[in-house]
């Protein structure tokens, strides 16, 4: 108030030193109002305060005052919708605040009464409305705190840490005597405890929102289960939803939240059992969640030119993520897209053959019948790589016992059906034993699990060990054999090469394994590799060891960071995850494919890095980031006019003509989408990700695959349905991404009021009845000429869509058909019906085209890329 009357001072002596003047007073006043109202606004910014004591006035939800953190980081004050106020913790530098903590979450005030005080007769920390029928102030909210705690109330003040924690606090010993981290919402901040305390009983959860704008207590709860070896449990109600493996000593087992960049602790002891984290560069905000729709998630902040939340970590993904998925001695697996992922544990079979054979796993698995594994010679069969069996209900020794003594430990006791190490960070250090059931266990790819030991009968027993040994005696003559071909080969080779004076270095190919013709094909093609290798520790120093504010994004296979070598050169590095099963093979892929390929409308690689088990492909670094980011983005979307957008278009195209005819090799993308087509500095566009693509002959046309990678929206029928591509399925991923550039939206998103599920079958309709331009942003249609190029590029998109992959024009005739002018054939039905496989909408749209495809007859394996 003070700073808005010294304002208001300064602006009357201001106007009377300008009356000579009408129209430059006016301007005066009116410049001068603003002027106050920022020096009011600034002030108010300035001085908030971190406390709140009796002396202090309260916090007010019709003054808008907020409490700010001494760092401000974080505020406290009202938010929600006007007749739904809540107080509550949110950041206080990041837009749109991101609520981290809420008061009166299942109550909130119906009008703007709301204030926030220390009680002045015990000194607790309440929330007051003021009731319009009686005028009196009603508590709606307390910290109930004890009242002996802080008497006199002046003893007390509430404050607003910096680590966004409200602390009730002893004004003189300073003790605190509540806090908003032992009360958490749904969000876990750093530093903040998850667990039971166990003197004072005290349990921290996390629980979610009922619904994004209500903070009310909703359906799932993520907290600590002691019982057994102690794991986190995510529950849906009473459910169990989503659970963790059990703390081996390093991390919860199965979590492969990049233990790198995370300080994670976990206390288990007579005083409380409790799981804290923190990130180690303590400048970046990270926050854990558990949201509305049941997914605990991960996010740090990214401070780029780009502020956004970025998710890391989310769980659970997959299907064998689900609580008991493949149900009693089953085990995940997801890394086969083409079998059923659930199978038996060794030494189990279904208990209902026909269930499981449909794909219903809900019967889970008996011991085979007339097993014997009481002392029969029975043992142990190691399953690798595993998130072990639901701990609940475990034994757990742990005094120092070595792997074998758990073994012997298991073998004592009939009823013990598996054990593991209890701790994988020393050796020997104690053992977990199941009894009965085995309920849970899925299959991790690499480096997050760990190894459970299964009971099993002696004849089990004999045919694993055998297998292996069978398995090994293979290994060696395979390898005999073909060292001797190699050497064969060389010298073949060395004399042919002497001969001919030759002085090419040759790759030999053995790349995209598991599809056979290709193979073939690739084989045949030696080409020249001539690409730089990078070190380690190059890389390392550039990327400053993989910081997570290097971080760029995180696809399928990886994550993608920024770094600078020593020249002073930007790169982007994507490091390929060690958890992705495709890694190695893609990787061997792109690096052959685009080793070979200069366009200025594709990415150049600059170089690789093999490391042990580490991959990375070296980049040249764009800034811009990528198209996705742009055009379904209506405020960065607004960055695009309609001319940029166009050469975007083009440059797209012209980069996809390169890939299939005028490089020297016929490459078919397979996975053309917005977020991977990125932008330089002067956003001209440039494809990437060419993890999926394949090489073809001069001669052929079209490939068939099994295993059908893509993305849902961008894959043509024929590949998504039948697995076959060709260049017209990339012409199709084109189509779709040309028509997502014209309109700004994705071609997933349903649009409210069409009777079709996607973009392609919306566009279509609006095409025949001519009204296409109604879904274009009005503003990309100025000057008013380019509204027929506008519904030029319609056309064109529409012609690329087609559900023939014969009646798709050529890469050649797009890029014709863009740049001249030409009369353009009209185009027949699009590719729209297969999109969602079991949605109304879907059925309706085929009933109606007459189309007598059975949705539900094909089994379309979609990988999800990104
Ligand atoms: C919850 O998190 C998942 C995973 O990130 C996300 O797909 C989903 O949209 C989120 N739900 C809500 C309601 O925010």
């Amino acid at each position: 108030m003070n700073q808005y009357n010294f304002s208001m001072q300064i602006f009357s002596t201001k106007s009377s030193a300008t009356h000579l003047n009408h129209i430059v007073m006016n301007y005066f006043t009116h410049a001068m109002i603003h002027y106050a109202l920022l020096l009011f606004i600034i002030f108010r910014l300035c001085t908030c305060l971190d406390t709140i004591s009796i002396k202090t006035n309260p916090i007010r939800d019709t003054d808008n005052t907020v409490l700010v953190s001494s760092g401000k980081t974080f505020a406290l004050g009202f938010f929600g919708k006007p007749n739904y106020r809540y107080v509550g913790i949110w950041y206080h530098t990041i837009p749109g605040q991101t609520v981290v903590w809420v008061a009166n979450r299942d109550n909130p005030i119906t009008d703007s009464s709301g204030f926030l005080s220390i009680d002045t007769t015990n000194g607790n920390l309440v929330l007051y409305h003021n009731s319009n029928i009686n005028q009196t102030d009603d508590v709606v909210w307390s910290a109930n705190a004890s009242s002996s705690a802080c008497s006199p109330a002046s003893d007390c003040v509430a404050q607003l840490l910096d680590s966004g924690n409200l602390v009730l606090l002893h004004n003189i010993n300073k003790q605190v005597i509540w806090q908003s981290f032992d009360h958490p919402t749904n969000t876990m901040l750093p530093n903040m405890k998850l667990g039971i305390d166990r003197r004072t009983g005290l349990k921290r959860f996390l629980t979610s929102w009922k619904s994004e704008d209500d903070p009310g207590i909703g359906n799932y709860s993520y907290s600590i289960d002691p019982s057994g070896s102690p794991h986190l449990i995510l529950y849906k109600g009473q459910i169990r939803w989503w659970r963790s493996g059990p703390w081996n000593g390093m991390m919860w087992n199965g979590v492969p939240a990049s233990a790198t960049d995370f300080n994670a602790s976990f206390v288990n002891d007579n005083n409380e059992i409790s799981q804290m984290w923190d990130v180690l560069d303590s400048s970046i905000f990270s926050r854990i969640v558990v949201n509305e729709s049941g997914m605990v998630q991960l996010f740090i902040w990214y401070e780029g030119a780009e502020r956004r939340w970025n998710e890391l970590w989310s769980a659970p993904t997959d299907r064998c993520d689900k609580y008991g998925h493949c149900s009693a001695f089953g085990l995940c697996d997801t890394s086969t897209p083409t079998q059923f992922e659930c199978t038996c544990l060794p030494g189990y079979e279904p208990r209902s053959p026909t269930e499981w054979y449909m794909r219903d796993a809900n019967h889970g698995c008996v011991r085979k019948p007339g097993s014997l594994i009481c002392r029969k010679g029975e043992g142990f069969v190691k399953l690798a790589n595993v998130k072990v069996p639901d701990t609940s209900r475990v034994e757990v020794i742990s005094s120092g016992l070595s792997l074998k003594a758990c073994e012997k430990e298991c073998l004592r006791n009939c009823n013990c059906t598996a054990y593991a190490r209890a701790n994988i960070s020393e050796k020997g250090s104690g053992c977990i034993l199941w009894h009965g059931n085995l309920i849970d266990t899925r299959k991790l790819t690499a480096g997050d699990g760990q190894d459970l030991y299964v009971r099993v009968n002696e004849h089990d027993l004999s045919k694993y060990t055998k297998k292996s040994k069978r398995l090994l005696a293979t290994i060696l003559i395979v390898s005999v054999v073909s060292v001797l071909f190699s050497i064969i080969f060389f010298a073949y080779w060395f004399l042919k090469r002497k001969r001919k004076g030759q002085h090419n270095f040759f790759l030999n190919d053995n790349i995209t394994s598991g599809e056979s013709s290709e193979e073939r094909n690739l084989a045949k093609s030696k080409r020249h590799l001539d690409l730089p290798f990078f070190d380690l520790r190059t890389l390392i120093t550039a990327t400053d060891n993989f910081s997570v504010i290097n971080k760029l994004g995180q696809g399928g296979f990886g994550s993608v960071y920024k770094g600078q070598l020593v020249s002073g050169q930007e790169i982007a590095v994507k490091r390929l995850s060690k958890y992705s099963g495709q890694g190695m093979q893609e990787f061997k892929n792109e690096v052959t494919v685009i080793a070979k390929l200069q366009h200025r409308n594709l990415v150049g690689l600059l170089g690789c890095c093999i490391h042990k088990d580490e991959k990375m492909l070296i980049y040249e670094y764009l800034p811009n980031k990528s198209l996705d980011y742009f055009i379904f983005d209506a405020r960065t979307g607004s960055n695009l006019d309609w001319t940029k957008r166009f050469e975007i278009v083009i440059g797209i195209a012209r980069g996809i003509l390169y890939l299939h005819q005028d490089s020297r090799l016929k490459i078919i993308h397979r996975d053309l989408k917005a977020s991977n087509v990125l932008l330089d500095s002067t956003m001209n566009p440039k494809i990437s990700d060419f993890g999926m693509a394949r090489m073809f002959n001069d001669d052929q046309i079209q490939a068939r695959t099994k295993r059908v990678v893509g993305t849902y929206g961008y894959m043509s029928p024929e590949y998504a349905m039948q697995g076959l591509y060709s260049t017209k399925s990339d012409v199709f991923s084109f189509g779709v991404l040309l028509l997502e550039i014209i309109t700004g939206r994705k071609n997933t998103d349903y649009i409210n009021g069409s009777p079709f599920p996607n973009l392609i079958g919306h566009m279509w309709e609006l095409w025949k009845e001519g009204r296409v331009l109604d879904i274009v942003d009005p503003t990309l249609c100025q000057p008013f000429s380019a509204q027929d190029e506008v519904s030029k590029c319609i056309h064109i998109g529409l012609l690329c869509v087609q559900e023939g992959a014969t009646d798709r024009p050529t890469m050649s005739e797009v890029i014709s058909m863009l740049t001249n002018d030409t009369t353009l054939p009209p185009p027949n039905t699009p590719a729209f019906i297969f999109q969602q496989q079991t949605s109304h909408d879907a059925n309706s749209s085929t009933s109606r085209s007459g189309e007598a495809v059975s949705l539900n007859s094909v089994t379309i394996t979609i990988l999800e890329a990104r």
